[in-house]
């Protein structure tokens, strides 16, 4: 995805769309307007290429058919890249235009009521309950913890031999979730539940990357219940979770705590109850299996793109060895922004609408899912030029735009854990940033596959560390 840079000062990096209408239509207005071009695919062979080759599916379909098309079949999705159709969208009243996250694959895993895959209502209720403890200023306090994880972490990785960053980030962010969402911090004696709760939540993790996982996948779209060997793990992850959570309800410095559970132990709705054994259980995977792979693989990718952009790594390894912090965390700072800019780990969000809706010259009837081509839309020349180049500097005197940077989605869905992800991959990235010399083991960029929703590298970011 690279291609030479045009030599353009920082502030004409970012730019902005012309203008699209879009929003909820009345039958008669939406009839008036003209359906989006499709797909000239077979649905089998676009459903394919799309799972196998998303990236290459996308551009090449925005190529050929312009910023908004659609999948071939009835009820399949519309896609579209444009800021003012995100705008619509996020901006939306949930009723007209409900999350698909709600239809996610990890339904039957953490239930219809968590917070991922409720909508309306109870979606907000949920919502409202997480949202305290993952306050930016009530994170700024795991800085630390974070620090301590990623430098045990830093310690043990060999010197001269090629190595993948992936599942080392990934070893980083279990220490944090455990830490930050658990309040198990380090090693747990053997033995005890907060031992097995980490154990399983490892096994779990390892398995949902493993290729059979898509099979089990398969079998459990659409279902409420997980069924078979997801049904089987799931137990075993369960039997040590509950054990967690009824130790702590009873534990007598809960008020001291600041883990996430401690906090949403005693967090209350506006109706003066509690979050039942099984709510707990379902929001807490749900923050487990929505923020440790995606974090550790947006770490990833940063550093894929880094030894292969020398400038880019040059300029973020001076800043933070000047020993300025200011200087150092702006540096660290827009590499993130350029990193989830550039290699988006979730490449596509959606949303079903309820009503008919414009999507600039064209329209859509009710019940249509609309998906937000994250990685497109991050990739517009007219608001990103030279925009298959890295380059953070676009971020120096640019902020990003709610509707035209949008790796962390939008409006009511916007993702919960992005005070946490951020945080993370500050204190990640500058440790590393500090205390390593990396190359890459190959100059071929790594391409893109697929995992659950995620887009990762493909060969897991693998590099060599020189010091
Ligand atoms: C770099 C890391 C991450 C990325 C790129 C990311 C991205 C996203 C995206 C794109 C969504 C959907 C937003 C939408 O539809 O508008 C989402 C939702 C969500 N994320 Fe994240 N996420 C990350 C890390 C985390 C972490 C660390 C946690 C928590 C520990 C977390 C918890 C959630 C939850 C609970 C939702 C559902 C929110 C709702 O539907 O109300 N995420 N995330």
């Amino acid at each position: 995805m690279d291609a030479p840079s045009a030599v353009l000062t920082p502030r004409e990096l970012v730019g902005e769309a012309p203008p699209s209408p879009a929003g909820p239509l009345s039958e008669q207005e939406a009839r008036g307007l003209p359906a989006p071009p499709e797909i000239p695919l077979s649905a089998r062979l676009q459903v394919l290429r799309f799972n196998q080759r998303q990236i290459q599916f996308v551009f090449r379909a925005r190529r050929e058919l312009g910023e908004v098309f659609r999948m071939r079949g009835d009820g399949s999705p519309v896609i579209t890249s444009h800021p003012d159709h995100v705008q619509s969208l996020f901006t939306a009243k949930p009723e007209q235009a409900p999350s698909l996250t709600g239809e996610s694959p990890l339904r039957p895993i953490v239930g219809p009521n968590s917070v991922l895959t409720a909508v309306g209502p109870r979606h907000m209720r949920q919502r409202r309950l997480l949202l305290p403890p993952f306050h930016g200023e009530a994170i700024e306090r795991y800085a630390e913890m974070i620090a301590g994880a990623a430098d045990r972490e830093i310690d043990g990785w060999p010197v001269g031999r090629p190595f993948a960053l992936a599942p080392r980030m990934q070893a980083i962010t279990l220490d944090v979730i455990m830490a930050g969402i658990f309040g198990i911090e380090g090693r747990p004696r053997r033995g005890t539940p907060e031992h097995g709760l980490r154990q399983a939540t490892k096994w779990l993790i390892t398995a949902s990357t493993l290729p059979a996982a898509q099979l089990v996948e398969l079998m459990n779209i659409g279902r409420e219940e997980a069924v078979g060997i997801a049904k089987a793990g799931l137990a075993m992850l369960d039997r040590p979770t509950y054990q967690v959570i009824r130790a702590r309800r009873a534990a007598a410095d809960l008020e001291d705590r600041r883990d996430i559970l401690s906090l949403l132990l005693q967090a209350r709705t506006e109706a003066g109850e509690e979050l039942s054994d099984r709510e707990l259980r379902d929001e807490l995977l749900t923050l487990v299996l929505a923020g440790h792979e995606t974090t550790a693989n947006q770490l990833a990718w940063t550093w894929e793109r880094l030894v292969r952009t020398p400038a880019a790594y040059e300029r973020l390894r001076e800043a933070v060895r000047t020993g300025d912090a200011e200087t150092s965390a702006a540096a660290v700072e827009t590499t993130i922004l350029e990193s989830m800019r550039s290699r988006p780990v979730i490449p596509i969000i959606g949303r079903r609408v309820m009503v008919p809706w414009r999507l600039g010259e064209y329209a859509v009837p009710a019940d249509t899912p609309v998906t937000m081509s994250i990685l497109l839309v991050h990739h517009r020349e007219d608001v990103y030029p030279d925009p298959y180049a890295f380059r953070p500097e676009r971020w120096d005197d640019n902020k990003p735009g709610t509707y035209t940077w949008i790796p962390f989605g939008g409006g009511v869905r916007r993702c919960l854990g992005a005070a946490l992800a951020m945080a993370e991959q500050r204190v990640v990235l500058e440790h590393m940033a500090q205390r390593l010399d990396l190359e890459a083991d190959d100059p071929a960029p790594e391409h893109a596959t697929h995992r659950n929703v995620t887009m990762i590298p493909s060969r897991g970011a693998r590099v060599i560390r020189r010091r």
